[in-house]
């Protein structure tokens, strides 16, 4: 085949071409890059307010002087616990824990009207007796006050509170709050006023009020029993009833041998709320214990219970990681913003048509592929790296925990996944806008779902082999991916230790390997089948499902002469023959039998039918077409609009397939070998497919590479091309395309038609717009042009196409009406001159009466005010007779104008046509 350019030629042209169209969009390519620079910078300003806002006191593990009013050095100062008000407790350290007295929980609003606040305890056995007892020995009848002492005096009565114990026992609401403190015995004296406990806990020394709650015990038969009572106190709807029990005792077989209870506790607070709480059985359990030792020793035994404190323990909070924390949601959506980039950049090469374009010019499908995904992965790399680096360099805990390795190869996999989706998405959108929507919100929709539903299912006990169905969807897995990265983060930083290892993907409950394996197993199969799609589906390609069968199947014949075309001898034309079709049709024939290789395009009764739709009736565009097309000749196809002119020149550029008959191309069937002509086409659309921001040069230099020209000798044809079209001076050159004129632009895809030498040029109506110093200025390119290569024109103009082509066809209704070159076509349909003549309106007889001395078969086809035309049958009249007539009439009467003109190719065309229709609605 002719300089059939290579792979690695059309890539590097591809590859040059794109690069200087994203030099002009750098701009652009810079601010998706450093998008996510900003979103970095974003966070670290949260952090830091955040930062300042938990830095306080009154929130903060912080260090303070242990005597607050007055100033210290820092090593003096003491860290942990500074608010005893607030939850730090919770997270702080706290190295030396306060011991607080032990505290029997009491039911919450037990006090009555009356101010007396009685509690009662229920308590069964199996010997009776031996309960009452026990119940007895329980609670003092006196409180026992040693000033002395203070956590000793607490331990030998029974102190009891209604407040709720907290998480740690860091403070005892018994004593901290402002709910009241009692004391418990089993008889409260007149006079309840209350004592006042002097009290030192936590390094400070307060009051509080102690009143007196009187106790006593109750026989219940059964434990059933008091399991019932307890349940209809404890059901809240049952408000009439004072919730008064404090504690409940099954003594079973205890005796003196032995001793086995059953402690019934309470908790006052709310069901339904969560947070650990500290219960308050050790009292209980200690006042029972006490109540059988006095059994067993007499009263004056007794067992001091004096205080509990918790274990001494690290801080567990550092600070709030807010990275970590929006992590999932957040980092989604700043991976998936690619996604709507690459897809709509995809469909715009496809809605623009310039895929195609560059496919017609001879761009295999495989460096196409190659270079537009190395872009975008070129892209997607950058834009990751900066989200990954100033993730890092502005200290996101998100970024620096986690080993780099397991990050790099995550993104690097995900992106591959994205990019491959975003091709096999594009084959399903032709229109930029709706595939922008689509992509958005499904970036967004698959943040929130993620954020929302998805993580909720990975927090709770779901099945896993769902959550897996689930990571299926590429969104979820980017998710679970990113929240495992956020979720490591952020224990890390807690404990000090490091972030997501590879060793820890081994670890079940991790799911970064599912993850992993998902993403990388739908890169491949979703590449493989974005491409067979694009194979499928895109125009141009044409090819069947089965494409990649192709080798087993039967190939159409390669060549002419080949079976598969045979004469159809016995072929019943349902129009009436002219002689130049039927020619033209004997000529094809020939041709198919005795190949030439002058012949460039041969059509062999090509057709096309359109099947009807929503009840119309179907419709041939193109029927038993025969054409053949020598090198050197420009065959113009001239015509009404919807003759099926267009419909022919997509068949011969791929863009449809012929419903039948063939087309061979440089002896290439276009049926089957389309990627191989198209390596020596050439084609200038209706309009025109260029890129706004490439120049016309570059235009140039972008299909001459691709038609395999190389080196000074590329220059030199893109250099001439660009004179003979007028597009050199002033700078035209180098102006980008979106600045052209329309008449640049059509000049500059005629150009582009013309470079790189094609065998094969189309050229769909390439005059229009412009102006008539441009339109010579084409003509004259177009004729050298002809001059070794095949030209199949359509226009309107019929000056051009006399200008031009060295053969017409009047193309009606699908079929050509005839064909020959212009002067033939002029003298079969044309055959008359067209006489004017302009006089005063009182010689209007006059002038009638000369003609019809001319010719009695003249035809009077205009007339008004003076000015008549006729038409004068060829054979009738000589031009020199018509001259002498007129000089005759001259001297009778003043003739202000005459003219004579021989028929035009416009009457031709009008009559071919109006004859074609005639007989169209005959039959
Ligand atoms: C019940 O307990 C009392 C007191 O310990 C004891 O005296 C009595 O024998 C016990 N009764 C039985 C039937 O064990
Ligand atoms: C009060 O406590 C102190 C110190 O433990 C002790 O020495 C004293 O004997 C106690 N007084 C009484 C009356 O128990
Ligand atoms: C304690 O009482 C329960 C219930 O009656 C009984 O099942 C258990 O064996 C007893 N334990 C001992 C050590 O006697």
């Amino acid at each position: 085949m002719v300089n059939h350019s290579s792979f690695w030629t059309q890539a590097n042209a591809l590859l040059r071409k794109n690069l200087t169209f994203q030099k002009r969009n750098v701009k652009t390519n810079l601010r998706l890059i450093l998008f996510p620079v900003i979103l970095c910078i974003l966070l670290v300003l949260i952090q830091t307010l955040i930062d300042s806002q938990l830095d306080t006191l009154e929130s903060k593990c912080a260090c303070a002087c242990p005597d607050k009013s007055t100033t210290c050095n820092n090593s003096e100062k003491v860290c942990g616990v500074q608010n005893s008000k607030q939850n730090q407790p919770i997270d702080c350290v706290i190295p030396k824990p306060p011991e607080w007295p032990p505290v029997l929980q009491l039911p919450s609003a037990f006090c009555k009207a009356n101010g007396t606040c009685p509690v009662k305890v229920l308590f069964t056995a199996n010997n009776q007796s031996f309960g009452q007892i026990l119940s007895d020995n329980m609670f003092p009848s006196a409180p026992i006050v040693n000033d002395s002492d203070i956590m000793a005096s607490l331990a030998w009565n029974v102190v009891g509170s209604e407040a709720n114990p907290e998480e740690t026992y860091f403070n005892e609401p018994a004593f901290t709050s402002d709910r009241p403190l009692f004391y418990v015995q089993n008889e409260c004296p007149e006079d309840n006023s209350g004592l006042t406990f002097p009290y030192q806990i936590a390094g400070t020394t307060s009051d509080k009020e102690i009143k007196c709650a009187q106790c006593t015990s109750f026989w219940r038969k059964s434990s059933s029993d008091i399991n019932n009572e307890l349940y209809n106190l404890y059901k809240r709807d049952n408000k009439s009833e004072i919730d008064d029990v404090a504690s409940a005792f099954d003594f079973l077989d205890s005796n003196e041998e032995g001793f086995n209870i059953t402690v019934w506790y309470k908790t006052n607070f709310m069901p339904n709320t969560d947070s650990p709480t500290l219960l308050r059985i050790p009292r209980s359990v200690n006042l029972i214990s006490n109540a059988y030792l006095q059994f067993l020793r007499g009263p004056e035994t007794k067992m001091l219970f004096e205080f509990v404190k918790e274990m001494p323990k690290f801080s567990t909070t550092v600070s709030i990681e807010i990275a970590s924390l929006l992590g999932g949601l957040f980092f989604t959506w700043v991976v998936l913003q690619l996604f709507p980039v690459i897809l709509t950049s995809l469909v715009y090469e496809k809605q623009q048509k310039l895929r195609i374009m560059m496919k017609m010019h001879g761009l295999g499908d495989g460096p196409y592929w190659m270079i537009s995904y190395g872009y975008f992965l070129a892209l997607s790399v950058s834009y990751m790296l900066c989200f990954v680096i100033f993730g890092s360099v502005l200290g996101l805990k998100f970024f620096y925990l986690n080993d780099y390795s397991i990050q790099f190869v995550f993104y690097f996999i995900y992106i591959n996944l994205q990019i491959s989706l975003a091709f096999l998405l594009s084959s399903f959108f032709s229109n930029v806008r709706t595939a922008t929507v689509t992509a958005y919100i499904a970036v967004f929709g698959t943040g929130l779902l993620g954020g929302f539903l998805f993580q909720s299912f990975i927090d709770s006990p779901f099945p896993r082999g769902w959550i897996i169905c689930m990571e299926l969807y590429p969104g979820f897995a980017l998710y679970r991916g990113l929240y495992e990265f956020a979720q490591s983060a952020a224990n890390a930083s807690n404990s000090g230790a490091y972030g997501m290892r590879w060793q820890d993907l081994s670890d079940s409950s991790n799911g970064m390997k599912e993850v992993l394996i998902i993403m990388f197993v739908e890169w491949k199969l979703v590449l493989f089948v974005a491409y067979y799609i694009d194979q499928v589906l895109s125009t141009g390609s044409g090819k069947s499902p089965f494409f990649f069968l192709k080798g087993f199947q039967k190939k159409p014949p390669l060549s002419f002469g080949k079976p598969g075309i045979q004469r159809q001898g016995s072929k019943v034309l349902t129009q009436i023959e002219k002689p130049d079709v039927i020619q033209e049709r004997e000529k094809v024939e020939q041709l198919l039998l005795e190949p030439t290789v002058n012949h460039a395009i041969v059509c062999y009764d090509l057709k096309k039918f359109y099947p009807g739709r929503d009840g119309n009736p179907g419709k041939f565009a193109v029927r038993e077409l025969f054409l053949a097309v020598s090198r050197g000749e420009c065959f113009g196809m001239l015509g009404p609009n919807g003759a099926g002119k267009t419909s022919f020149i997509s068949m011969m550029i791929g863009l449809t397939k012929p419903t039948s008959g063939a087309a061979y191309v440089q002896g290439l069937d276009i049926r089957a070998h389309m990627d191989e002509i198209y390596t020596s086409m050439g084609v200038c659309p209706q309009h025109d497919l260029l890129w706004e921001s490439l120049t016309g040069r570059e235009h140039l230099l972008f299909y001459g590479r691709l038609k395999n020209l190389k080196g000074s000798v590329l220059t030199q044809a893109v250099e001439e091309s660009l004179k003979s079209l007028n597009l050199f001076h002033g700078g035209v050159a180098d102006k980008q395309a979106g600045k052209y004129s329309g008449g640049m632009k059509r000049r500059l895809s005629v150009a582009i038609s013309l470079i790189g030498d094609p065998k094969v040029v189309y050229m769909d109506e390439p005059s229009t717009g412009l102006d008539p110093a441009s339109r010579k200025c084409l003509w004259s390119v177009i004729k050298l042009a002809k001059r070794d290569r095949a030209i199949i024109l359509t226009t309107h103009s019929m000056e051009e196409a006399e200008a031009l082509c060295d053969r017409l066809g009047i193309f009606v209704d699908g079929s050509l009406q005839c064909i020959g070159n212009p002067k033939e076509l002029k003298g079969r349909y044309g055959g008359t001159y067209v006489f004017t003549m302009t006089t005063s309106s009182d010689h209007e007889k006059d002038v009638e009466n000369m003609v019809q001395q001319l010719t009695p078969n003249a035809n009077k086809i205009y007339c008004l005010s003076g000015t008549q035309k006729f038409e004068l049958p060829k054979e009738d009249v000589k031009i020199a007779n018509v001259f002498q007539a007129v000089e005759v009439a001259k001297r009778r009467f003043t003739v202000f104008a005459w003219g004579l003109a021989d028929t035009t190719l416009e009457d031709v065309f009008i009559k071919v046509a109006r004859e074609a229709q005639a007989f169209d609605t005959l039959s």
